[in-house]
């Protein structure tokens, strides 16, 4: 596993492109987006594609999202964009939002988890961009993590989950991604449109922008039907807890063998009680603490302490996808003090 630093988008093909010669061949490649880093291989080569569930130890069930660098890659990938589609395109794209379509006869099964729709993504992050173009061939990609870890956010994520991992060629490392948190998925196959995951930009953006109206699943009933949505994800190695009110609780509580993981509004009130306190502060405002809640999850991983108990957020637009993640990572579990 080679490591490929972009510090400069000077000379940036010349840099990439022993990276996207890896892709041709069949290899894997770690490469950067605007949400979370994503292990590609190229879509249209079933056995590369199944070297991202091996290095991932992910289930076949998970389909994956595939990447492309311009519209007509959408093409290869389903054979009819509706207007309602083209109009989400027009406005969200690139960017973080994942479109579900019907799929393409030629896009493998085992991209789709046997479906017949398929998940694209055009991202806007630059170096993931001229990445793609260079691979010439869209990209299946799930996020760069061990399957229902934490997602990678950071190069030393990465390491951590695939250091030994022999179908990962390169990893191209730039910096922490602007948004942080996984895009947002959207099942445009029937209107009205259905939200699958909350991410990056928030529902209530989409109906503001589109005019359209958008629903959200409810009850997950069968991975069928909301693949990838299950209940363990996202999640920290040691047991995880939502903290309702951190400030009470630390008043309260003898013990000490805890990592908080806390607005840094939080951090100052619990440090006055308890100046010991280990305390990993997530942000102070909602689009910061996206940015920063898998860095703060990985990291509060390795502290010395049993367990983690992280802070909620309101569930409000950004909120509710912040939420949907800390919801998973803790498998819902809450300290109710
Ligand atoms: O921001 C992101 O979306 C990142 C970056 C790397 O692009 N990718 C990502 O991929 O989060 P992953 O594999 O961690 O999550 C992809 C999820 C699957 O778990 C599944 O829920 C959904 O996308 N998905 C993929 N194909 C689908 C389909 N045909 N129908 C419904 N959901 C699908
Ligand atoms: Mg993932």
């Amino acid at each position: 596993m080679k490591i490929i630093k972009i510090n400069s988008l000077k000379n940036l093909e010349k840099k990439l492109l022993p990276a996207s010669q890896a892709i041709k061949k069949g290899h894997l490649v770690v490469f950067p987006t605007e949400t979370v880093y994503g292990l590609a291989a190229d879509c249209f080569n079933s056995q590369a594609v199944n070297k991202i569930f091996l290095a991932k130890k992910r289930p076949y069930s998970d389909p994956l999202i595939v990447h492309i660098s311009n519209i007509s890659q959408l093409r290869q990938l389903t054979s009819n964009i509706p207007k309602k589609v083209k109009k989400l395109i027009d406005i969200f794209w690139p960017g973080p939002l994942t479109i579900v379509v019907k799929k393409n006869p030629k896009v493998p099964e085992i991209v789709t988890a046997g479906l017949n729709t398929v998940a694209v993504r055009f991202p806007e992050d630059k170096v993931a961009r001229k990445f793609i173009e260079l691979c010439n061939t869209p990209l299946a990609a799930p996020s760069a993590n061990l399957f229902s870890h934490v997602s990678a956010t950071d190069l030393q994520h990465i390491i951590e989950d695939f250091k030994n991992e022999k179908y990962i060629k390169y990893v191209i490392y730039t910096k922490r991604p602007k948004y942080g948190i996984e895009s947002t998925i959207i099942d445009c196959t029937k209107y009205p449109f259905k939200i699958l995951r909350h991410g990056a930009i928030p529902k209530e953006e989409i109906i503001e922008k589109t005019g359209f109206k958008i629903i959200e699943i409810k009850k997950v009933t069968s991975i069928k039907k909301s693949p990838g949505q299950f209940k363990k994800h996202y999640s920290p190695k040691k047991p995880s807890y939502i903290i309702k009110n951190p400030v009470s609780f630390v008043k309260k509580t003898k013990d000490t063998d805890f990592v908080i993981v806390c607005s840094n509004q939080t951090k100052s009130k619990l440090l006055k009680i308890k100046p010991k306190l280990v305390i990993i502060p997530y942000g102070n405002n909602i689009k910061n603490i996206a940015r920063n809640l898998y860095f703060c999850l990985r990291l509060a991983d390795k502290m010395p302490k049993k367990k983690i108990y992280i802070e909620p957020v309101e569930m409000t637009k950004l909120g509710k996808s912040i939420m949907d993640r800390i919801i998973k990572a803790t498998e819902n579990k809450w300290i109710d003090i």
